[in-house]
């Protein structure tokens, strides 16, 4: 039933804005996270009345919402701890990441068994709290902007809850093709699609990714996209006044000073910044690294690869397994080729926002060599916080390619050794060209910040079918 009091526009998201952190005594504290929807929905203000609904992700979030406590604009729901793990951990970062990053060793895996079905069963309950909650929140022909894989459902749901609403969906990620997401059971595939069919609008992050969701519509459902839903391309950019106001703080130039000290006087620094995602492709960019110092001896002892490597999603085996994979090969290499005052490899694994700002600033190179990814705003924010220029090695599997492959010195991910040729090209290319590249990447990298694409977006839904 429609209210005349809720709110104008929404979103929804797995991950919200906020998450709460329960101390010893148990006090609560809110922390904003940041991201391109956190800053793009800054841009509407409160006071249009938007909400995000989100889900209460851990001890703390659970604990503020059974205690009333919520921010300004932000509703959690808690939904049942068993279907969140089965929805989130089973469903969206087993099968759903997978599937569109390509991420199966496919002789094993997957198996879509009874263990999958009782996991789809939860993921629809959790999809289905979601259409019901913004359902309940939504004023007559609000804008609903629902983002992600793990709410691929939600549109279709929602739509049949309340058909006066304007409903979009956005992919983060990569879209997979059709021989791909046809590893899916048929009946699935089909309902992934139809979900997100149910919005007025698709969109993604780039032209490559909406082509490869219209193919999977053709190959899965037939021809033509049955319900008339419009299918838009939004390539979210980074935040220029934000990072370069934050890149220049106190705590980024102590974080400079440090990591400079651990570099070494007058060496250069190859910097990644990444979850310990398996998309992020890391081993091989260490191991790309170290085919550099053997085919390249006169690098030794005059470069350092500084590879920050954050904790993602470690409730999952494989994630764990992959991050010790990192630090495994990353000692390896440190201790095949250090010497007393040259550690090759420098690794973090401590999530620190400063010191990564820190790292963009003194890199030389920025390696950035995902196997899929949708965006990577990482190699978006490196040029513009570099101090004096970065050349950029970039995957041709990530979505900034489309934006930023002239500019950048570009891989295929897998070519360990055509990523070690690139990082010698990086390291010797003249300064001026260096300059001069991370100028034009920087202007790309900016052309859509996150205000502009959230209220692009909003637009977009406003246009006649
Ligand atoms: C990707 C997804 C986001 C997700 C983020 C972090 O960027 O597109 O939806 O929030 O990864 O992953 P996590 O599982 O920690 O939320």
């Amino acid at each position: 039933m429609a209210s005349t009091q809720g709110a104008p526009i929404l979103v929804a998201s797995n991950r919200g804005p906020v998450s709460y952190a329960l101390d010893d005594s148990g006090g609560l504290s809110a922390r904003r996270g940041g991201g391109g929807l956190v800053s793009g929905l800054s841009a509407i203000g409160p006071e249009a009345g938007a909400l995000w609904v989100c889900s209460a992700l851990g001890d703390g979030d659970r604990e503020a919402v059974r205690r009333g406590v919520a921010e300004p604009g932000v509703r959690m729901l808690d939904v049942d701890a068993q279907v969140h793990a089965d929805a989130y951990n089973g469903i969206a970062n087993s099968v759903l990441w997978f599937v569109h990053h390509m991420l199966y060793q496919t002789p094993l895996e997957p198996v879509f068994d009874a263990g999958f079905r009782r996991q789809w069963a939860s993921y629809e309950t959790y999809n289905h709290a979601f259409a019901q909650a913004l359902a309940e929140e939504a004023a007559e022909g609000a804008a609903v902007l629902v983002q992600d894989y793990h709410l691929a459902l939600v549109p279709r749901m929602l739509r049949e809850l309340r058909p006066d609403l304007r409903i979009g969906h956005f992919s983060h990620t990569p879209w997979a093709p059709p021989d791909y997401f046809r590893l899916l059971p048929d009946d699935i595939a089909a309902q992934l699609l139809g979900g997100i069919l149910g919005a007025d609008r698709a969109a993604f992050l780039t032209r490559r990714w909406a082509d490869a969701f219209t193919d999977c519509c053709h190959a899965v459902l037939g021809p033509g996209i049955p319900s008339g839903t419009r299918i838009g391309v939004h390539g979210l950019g980074a935040d220029a006044d934000f990072l370069r106001e934050r890149s220049h703080r106190a705590d980024v130039d102590e974080r400079m000073a440090a990591l400079r000290e651990q570099i070494g006087e007058g060496r250069r620094a190859i910097v990644r910044v990444d979850r310990t995602e398996l998309s992020k492709n890391i081993v091989r960019g260490m191991l790309a690294f170290r085919q550099l110092l053997d085919d390249e001896p006169e690098w030794r002892g005059r470069v350092v690869h500084v590879a920050f490597a954050y904790p993602s999603r470690q409730d999952l085996a494989v994630y764990r397994a992959y991050t010790a994979e990192v630090r495994r090969v990353a000692e390896e290499i440190n201790s095949r080729y250090g010497t007393e005052d040259w550690t090759p490899v420098v690794l973090h694994v401590e999530d620190d926002f400063a010191r990564s700002l820190a790292a963009y600033r003194l890199a030389d190179v920025a390696l950035v060599n995902p196997i899929r990814d949708g965006m990577n705003l990482v190699a978006k924010e490196v040029p513009v916080v570099s101090d004096d220029g970065c050349v950029l090695v970039l995957s041709r599997e990530a979505g900034a390619y489309e934006e930023l492959g002239d500019d950048a010195l570009t891989v295929n991910p897998y070519d360990v050794s055509g990523t070690a040729r690139a990082l010698h090209r990086a390291l010797t290319m003249p300064l001026d060209e260096r300059a001069e590249r991370t100028k034009r990447l920087a202007a790309a990298a900016t052309a859509l910040p996150p205000a502009q694409w959230f209220l692009d977006q909003l637009r977009a839904l406003d246009q006649p079918s």
